[in-house]
């Protein structure tokens, strides 16, 4: 191993180019592949700028030529050489610097590497344990550098835009109270408060609403927020919000600036347009024709509501769920014979697993309906949903039904979703839409209480105040979310800023006013002095680099991510602690 001693880098690897040619150059990085070939030694030297062709030699320089000899992969050098035209027939054109090379008088070897576990390249296919337990190797992978590099390039454009807009960053606690975001806390022990502890913030909710009654009229921060909920591809017990908050807004000015703020950075970052204003849906709406929140636009195939073709069947099972109050759905799906048996039945699977007991078919064929229930059916429906559904020779409809409308839109929402692959659709481009007119309130069937959809903080649309009293279940939000191909990037909503409307909505959710008191004191007092209307957004950071970067999983644009355990292979955490540790805490393990 060699020091550094005066040598200085002149260049990054993967920034040189035809213009160096003839420049004495010193390069420091790591090899990502060493080779001899014809009496001469190559090392392909690389850094987080790209990688560039070292060559040895004895004619160049025989002591350099034998030194070189030794390395291996990953080790860290040092070189001094001079950029050099590789000769005709030998450029590659696969790599940014392939048209050069640079002949190396010089060479330090910094530091050794043990071989490492997976090749340091984007090609092979690694286990991501592997991957994460080996992470400071992974993140040399020039995939991972450019998501990490495309992440830090978001953080500031975002910076940048929101800052120009009068948007100020503050930053908010991480040691804190509660925040109802629907999911579990993470808690830290208070050694010097003992039995109480701090919550992890799920966000930062109700600080960014006390800066609106401080009077910062526009907020934002890039922030990390913690929740302890079940873990997916686009989920992780930390996460990164950009969060914002503004005083005296229409809803029509957080569209306004959230569609800038993510249009200008898809534009920014991937040079593409994205058309504004973003299509707004109405949570109904989204539900019935796509059988979710988060619909994803980029194909058709909607679902249609087909009960009143039925209303008089003599088809025993519609019969009886429409007598219950229940609903028939249907998919269209033109050129739909094509779909086999096999097909099928893996859609009826899809279906069953979300609460169905089984998905039927209607197909038009030249003798005209086909279906198992064909024969059931009387020349008057059939006529209607001819008419209606299966216009064409080819058209297949799927249908399912269920007294239960939720469950009925999930399912035929989730067989919606498996039918491009099925139907080699390919799914392109990037589909914002809003949604909007969210309930304000869902039933707990388990707690057998009213719970918030979005959090307790949102306010009822105005028209809908006295359902309070009514109807809650009926009342609207004046709530939002952003959705981007089928992923919720964000949501917000114009807050509750009258004390009295926030203790109802607390009552309503069955939150005692002791307890009220207790967790969200700090809120309601400070709701009577002079809180502004207000209302903001936060937008899953995360996610939108993972959209940005053309990933599926977010752990694939954070540098240090979790399993779906919620384990950090890496570090090993989280860990036992110290029975000194545990005492001083005031905390015995039971388990
Ligand atoms: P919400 O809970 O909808 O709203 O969160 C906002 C956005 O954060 C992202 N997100 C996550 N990303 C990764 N991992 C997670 N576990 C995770 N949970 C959420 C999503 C989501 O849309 N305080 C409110 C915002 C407001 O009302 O202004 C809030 O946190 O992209």
């Amino acid at each position: 191993m060699e020091l550094l001693g005066d040598w200085k880098r002149t260049n990054y690897c993967g920034e040189l180019s035809e213009i160096d040619i003839g420049k004495k150059v010193t390069l420091m990085g790591w090899v990502n592949r060493e080779r001899d070939h014809g009496g001469l030694t190559f090392i392909d030297i690389r850094d987080r700028t790209g990688i560039v062709q070292l060559v040895f030699g004895p004619e160049i320089n025989p002591r350099a030529h034998e030194k070189a000899k030794k390395v291996r992969s990953e080790y860290v050098i040092a070189i001094r050489g001079e950029v050099k035209r590789r000769p005709p027939g030998t450029e590659n054109q696969a790599l940014k610097t392939g048209n050069i090379e640079v002949w190396c008088e010089e060479i330090k070897i910094l530091n050794e590497s043990l071989p490492p576990p997976f090749p340091i390249d984007d090609d092979s296919y690694i286990e991501e344990n592997v991957r994460l337990k080996y992470r400071y190797l992974d993140l040399r992978r020039p995939k991972m550098q450019r998501n990490i590099i495309l992440r830090h390039k978001a953080a500031l454009w975002v910076r940048n835009f929101l800052s120009s807009e009068g948007f100020l960053e503050i930053e908010t606690p991480f040691l804190t109270k509660s925040t109802p975001e629907g999911a579990r806390d993470y808690l830290v022990p208070s050694r010097v408060n003992p039995g109480c502890f701090y919550a992890l913030p799920q966000s930062p909710q109700l600080f960014k609403q006390i800066f609106m009654i401080s009077g910062f009229d526009r907020y934002f921060q890039i922030v990390r927020c913690f929740r302890d909920e079940d873990l997916r591809a686009d989920r992780q017990p930390e996460f990164t919000q950009i969060d914002m908050e503004m005083s005296f807004p229409h809803e029509e000015d957080i569209f306004n600036i959230s569609e800038r703020l993510i249009a200008g950075l898809f534009t920014e970052l991937l040079g593409i347009e994205i058309k504004t204003p973003f299509p707004r849906l109405t949570y109904q709406e989204a539900m019935l024709r796509y059988g979710s929140d988060k619909p994803d636009l980029r194909f058709g195939l909607e679902i249609q509501d087909i009960t009143d073709i039925f209303r008089s069947t003599n088809v025993k099972v519609f019969r009886e769920i429409i007598d219950r109050g229940g609903r028939i759905r249907a998919i269209r799906i033109p050129e739909g014979h094509k779909l086999s048996r096999k097909d099928f039945d893996d859609l009826t699977e899809v279906a069953k697993t979300f609460g169905a007991k089984g998905l039927t078919w209607f197909t038009l064929t030249s003798e005209g309906v086909k279906s198992p229930l064909a024969k059931f059916l009387g020349q008057d429906e059939l006529a209607k949903l001819k008419e209606a559904l299966l216009s064409k020779e080819g058209d297949l409809i799927l249908v399912g039904a269920d007294e239960n409308e939720e469950k009925l839109a999930e399912f035929m929402g989730r067989v919606r979703l498996a039918l491009p692959e099925k139907l080699g659709i390919k799914l392109e481009g990037y589909k914002f839409l809003w949604i909007v007119d969210f309930p304000l309130l869902q039933w707990n069937e388990e707690e057998g209480r009213y719970e918030a959809v979005h959090h307790p903080f949102t306010s009822p649309k105005e028209e809908d105040i006295p359902l309070l009293d009514t109807e809650p279940l009926k009342v609207r939000a004046r709530a939002y979310d952003m959705v981007l191909n089928g992923i919720e990037l964000g949501g917000g909503s114009i807050r509750i800023h009258n004390k009295d409307l926030q203790a109802k909505i607390f009552k309503l959710l069955n939150i005692s006013e002791e307890d009220a008191k207790q967790k969200f004191g700090f809120l309601l007092d400070a709701l009577s002095y002079g809180a502004p209307p207000h209302g903001g957004i936060a937008f899953g950071f995360d996610r939108i680099i993972m959209l940005l970067a053309g990933e599926s999983s977010i752990r694939d644009v954070i540098a240090f991510p979790k399993t779906q355990k919620a384990v950090c292979l890496m570090t090993g955490a989280p860990s036992p602690v110290t029975p000194k540790q545990l005492k001083e805490l005031h905390i015995e393990v039971k388990i």
